[in-house]
């Protein structure tokens, strides 16, 4: 399987500036999401790793050999669109194979290959239908076949599944990363949906306005997120102002302690991040040793498997997130409470 690297790309279109820089080492057999708000530049960077466009400066490199100006026939990648576009008068097989086709592959290599493919995708039971007679994922998992038997170094996928309904996208990424697993396949998914990238990859590329703002693995960036866009991107909806001194974070709802053990932290002002399912919610204020804030339940959102508290506390607004095995009543005074460890501080620049 194939490493992949970026090194100082910048992709400029005419005057405008599609992608600033951004330096990326993708191992062999790794599955990367590029993630990101719409515009950010998701695409432009994979159709650059993948040759369909050639970057303004820098290089990319497959296994450590440059192939910055290798066209895309030349570059053994495979890709998977939105719009997976099969051709409507050919069979599942027919067009699982047209690639090889128009290769001249020879037709017993052909055979052999589409049976071992078709046996890959589940779609042995489905191989004489057309694309009119087949469900959303059955069309996409036919997309993935026909890019699958060119036996692709890397694979790539341009948010390949913003067109199935929300249960299809479940199993349809489940069965990617299953087949990615399998394969050991390099692969780079783009996409703009936070839970798909962090359920999906070994890492997260997360890009803003072209630029690489954090790679990280999807538990770092959920936790530990690098600012305060990333928290938010990433889901994050309790983060607060707070001025640190001595290991402490004062905040306008009271002090809590840090763990600074584990991560150092500056004098200076900052950002707290408190997870929602990281807080405790006590309706005794006795049960609570440290970090303890006081408020009120002011609204209740119910999940079915979790719940979600809006609490007032002296004026800032803290949303709990718990398991739904208990109710907790509006207009209930709570005491809230998280360990030092489980709070992240986004500090500003020195
Ligand atoms: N060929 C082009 N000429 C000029 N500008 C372009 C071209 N291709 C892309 N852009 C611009 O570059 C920026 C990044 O585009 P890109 O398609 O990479 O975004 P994206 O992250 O894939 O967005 P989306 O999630 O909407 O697909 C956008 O502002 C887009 O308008
Ligand atoms: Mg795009």
């Amino acid at each position: 399987m194939t490493k992949v690297q970026l090194k100082g790309v910048r992709k400029d279109f005419g005057s405008f500036t599609a992608i600033s820089q951004i330096d990326l080492d993708i191992e062999s057999g790794e599955l990367v999401a590029l993630l990101g708000p719409s515009g950010c530049g998701k695409t432009t960077t994979l159709r650059m790793i993948a040759g369909l466009e050639v970057p303004t400066y820098g290089h990319i490199l497959f296994d450590d050999d440059d192939v910055s100006e290798v066209p895309v026939q030349d570059r053994n990648v495979g890709m998977v669109f939105q719009r997976y576009a099969l051709f409507p008068h050919m069979t599942v097989e027919k067009n699982v194979m047209f690639g090889l086709k128009v290769r001249g592959t020879p037709s017993g290599e052909i055979k052999q290959r589409l049976e071992d493919i078709l046996d890959v995708v589940q779609l042995e039971q489905f191989r004489h239908r057309f694309p009119a007679q087949l469900s959303g994922g059955q069309m996409q998992r036919v997309a993935i076949a026909r890019t699958l038997i060119t036996n692709p170094s890397v694979l790539m996928m341009d948010e390949p599944l913003a067109n199935l309904d929300t249960k299809l996208r479940g199993e349809m990424r489940r069965f990617i990363r299953e087949l990615q697993q399998r394969l050991g396949i390099t692969t780079i998914f783009v996409t703009h949906d936070q839970v798909e990238a962090m359920e999906l990859a070994d890492r997260v590329a997360v890009i803003f306005d072209g630029v690489l703002a954090q790679y990280d693995t999807p538990e770092a960036l959920y936790q530990r997120p690098n600012s305060v866009e990333i928290a938010d991107f990433m889901g994050a909806n309790n983060i607060f102002d707070a001025q640190v001194s001595n290991g402490v974070a004062k905040t306008a709802f009271g002090d809590l302690q840090l763990d600074t053990d584990t991560k150092p932290v500056r004098d200076g002002t900052g950002r707290v991040l408190l997870r929602g399912e990281a807080i405790d919610l006590l309706l005794g204020e006795g049960e609570a040793s440290q970090n303890v804030i006081t408020g009120k339940v002011t609204a209740r959102e119910f999940f079915g498997a979790t719940v979600n508290y809006t609490v007032d506390c002296k004026g800032e607004t803290i949303i709990v997130n718990e398991q739904s095995r208990r109710m907790v009543d509006v207009g209930q005074d709570v005491w809230l409470t998280i360990q030092p460890q489980r709070i992240w501080v986004i500090q500003d620049a020195a």
